[in-house]
């Protein structure tokens, strides 16, 4: 692998996009004369996040979040665009170089139920990656590794010898991020890892990842619905709408700075302890539908500040700050 320099970043993307054909079968299409018919789920998205740090992806329901996750991970193949982990781009990668990248970078999926194999005992669902990139001799060895890593999320060694159904929703949840730790990643993709449980619970799993952050020096990609575990658990984050990244920049600066008439929207919609009778201005409008997304701004619809440019033509990025980007033709000023 090659040198990492940190101004590259661990993981670097490039105009990435990706298109689902959802087209009716063949004979349908010819009988009514209809086109084949695409999801544009990933329209065009760059950044770049560097060791160590947690970049968040937020934005509405079906907005590509889980997407450019699957994407990142390798599930999905870009239609178009790059990825590039430690300076090497993906799909130019050799063979070792992808086996490489498949131990150091792992998801963390929202069901821990339906990710964890309910015949397998905890044991043979942990050692299977440790099988996998040949990192054990024997069973004993395995066995012993899996027990440390149970120890290292929270749970106890012997948890090994029982099934999943055994658990409840957020120890589950730890059997996912130690089978996750076992190939000894660098880079966690997490796509809204505490969803599923309960509130009490969420916040032990969001502790136990920040904990094992700080002693493994993991770099996380985490996406999540919710904005307030969002601002406590990132160091960058970026607004999706519609397939596009529309703002990128530190907690500090979407959260209290929001330049993107969107983002602006998520965070007047976040409840505030702090301020007892904030007004809370609820999310209006709807994400359109991504087959046949807006003309120009895809936001323009739901914006109050829309003009007749902003139904014509897509926004390129602006840089703000060192830090922060917004891709808005008309950036909202800081009040
Ligand atoms: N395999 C697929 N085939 C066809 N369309 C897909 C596929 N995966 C995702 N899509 C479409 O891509 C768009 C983005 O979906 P995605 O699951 O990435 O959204 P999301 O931001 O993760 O939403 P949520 O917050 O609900 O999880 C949606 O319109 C979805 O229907
Ligand atoms: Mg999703």
């Amino acid at each position: 692998m090659s040198e990492i320099t940190e101004e590259r970043g661990l993981l670097e993307v490039r105009n990435l996009h990706i298109k689902f054909d959802i087209s009716k079968p063949f004979i349908h299409r010819l009988l009514n004369r209809a086109e084949k018919t695409y999801v544009h789920a990933v329209r065009g998205i760059d950044f770049s996040i560097r060791r160590g740090e947690t970049f968040s992806l937020v934005g509405e329901s079906g907005c590509g979040k889980s997407t450019v996750a699957r994407l990142l991970s390798g599930l999905y193949q870009p239609t178009d665009g790059d990825i590039s982990y430690q300076g090497t781009v993906l799909a130019e990668a050799s063979r070792e170089q992808r086996q490489y990248i498949r131990r150091r970078c792992q998801m963390i999926f929202q069901d821990p139920f339906a990710s964890l194999n309910p015949r397998w005992k905890v044991d043979r669902i942990i050692a299977e990656p440790l099988v996998l990139f040949g990192m054990i001799k024997n069973r004993e060895e395995g066995r012993q590794r899996v027990g440390q890593l149970l120890e290292q999320v929270g749970l106890a060694a012997s948890d090994m010898d029982k099934f999943p159904h055994e658990f409840s929703g957020g120890q589950r949840q730890r059997i996912s991020i130690a089978r996750a730790l076992a190939g000894e990643p660098e880079f966690l993709i997490c796509d809204e890892p505490t969803s599923a449980l309960d509130v009490s619970v969420q916040a032990q799993v969001l502790n136990l990842m920040k904990d094992l952050q700080d002693e493994l020096g993991l770099t996380y990609l985490f996406i999540s619905h919710d904005m307030s575990v969002v601002s406590h658990f990132s160091d960058r984050v970026g607004i999706m709408y519609l397939g596009r990244l529309v703002e990128v920049g530190t907690v500090e600066e979407v959260f209290n700075r929001p330049r993107h008439p969107y983002t602006r929207m998520l965070m007047d919609a976040i409840p505030s302890m702090d301020v007892i009778h904030k007004e809370r201005t609820p999310v209006t409008g709807e994400v359109p539908n991504p087959i046949s997304p807006p003309s120009g701004c895809a936001f323009h619809p739901r914006c109050a500040f829309a003009t007749d440019k902003c139904k014509q033509s897509t926004p390129a990025a602006l840089d703000i700050s060192a830090t922060q980007q917004v891709a808005c033709h008309y950036p909202l000023s800081v009040s």
